[in-house]
């Protein structure tokens, strides 16, 4: 299968936000609320989509990649910019689809992550929260060189206090350097 990688547009928005909904109802089960997940997250994260594309904060700098292949999202990282004076741009969503995981589709999205954020000058830090409970992500921050820096407790939608890890990587750069040779600039 080949992977696809775009900056993502406003005609994706209830793709990624389906996606994204499917992957808390998995992921995320123990960690927020069950009645939270089984009826209200798809509304919350269409709600979120919608306003990310159709009325962005004009205060903020965002990013959105998504990963297709026969014309479906099959994952997307999305990210705001120098975020944070000290740990930089702030890694806000990935989620790779249930059913093509372990096949380097995450590794990559972040790879395309932070070699835009340095095309466009911010090469100051990257940072992410993690649930301390998802093992299967902080693996993943783990092979791509993350630094576990601090923890903090998530407010999430649905009224769960989750406990979480605030993961670092000083300069994108180092992420984006796992990309294979040659490959294209993302295209829109
Ligand atoms: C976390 C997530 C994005 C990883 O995406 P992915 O495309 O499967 O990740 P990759 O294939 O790029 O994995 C790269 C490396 O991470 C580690 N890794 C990823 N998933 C792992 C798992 N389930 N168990 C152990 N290691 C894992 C491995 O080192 C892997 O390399 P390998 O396959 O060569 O051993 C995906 O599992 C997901 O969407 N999870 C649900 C949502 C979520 O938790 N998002 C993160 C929120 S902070």
């Amino acid at each position: 299968m080949v992977i696809h990688y775009r900056l993502a547009r406003p005609s994706d928005a209830a793709a990624i936000a389906d996606l994204h909904a499917d992957s808390w109802r998995r992921a995320y089960r123990g960690f927020l609320s069950d009645s939270f997940l089984d009826h209200e997250v798809a509304a919350d994260r269409a709600a979120v989509w919608r306003q990310r594309f159709h009325e962005p904060d004009p205060g903020l700098v965002t990013m959105t990649v998504v990963g297709e292949a026969h014309g479906e999202v099959h994952g997307f990282a999305h990210s705001v910019a120098a975020d944070d004076p000290q740990w930089g741009t702030l890694l806000d969503n990935l989620h790779v689809r249930h059913d093509v995981r372990r096949l380097g589709i995450g590794t990559r999205l972040m790879a395309e992550t932070a070699r835009w954020l340095e095309d466009h000058g911010y090469d100051e830090g990257l940072y992410l929260w993690v649930v301390e409970r998802n093992q299967t992500a902080r693996h993943l921050y783990d092979a791509v060189g993350g630094r576990p820096v601090g923890s903090g407790v998530w407010d999430a939608p649905g009224g769960a206090s989750v406990a979480s890890l605030r993961y670092w990587w000083p300069r994108p750069s180092d992420l984006a350097r796992r990309l294979p040779a040659g490959i294209a600039t993302l295209g829109s």
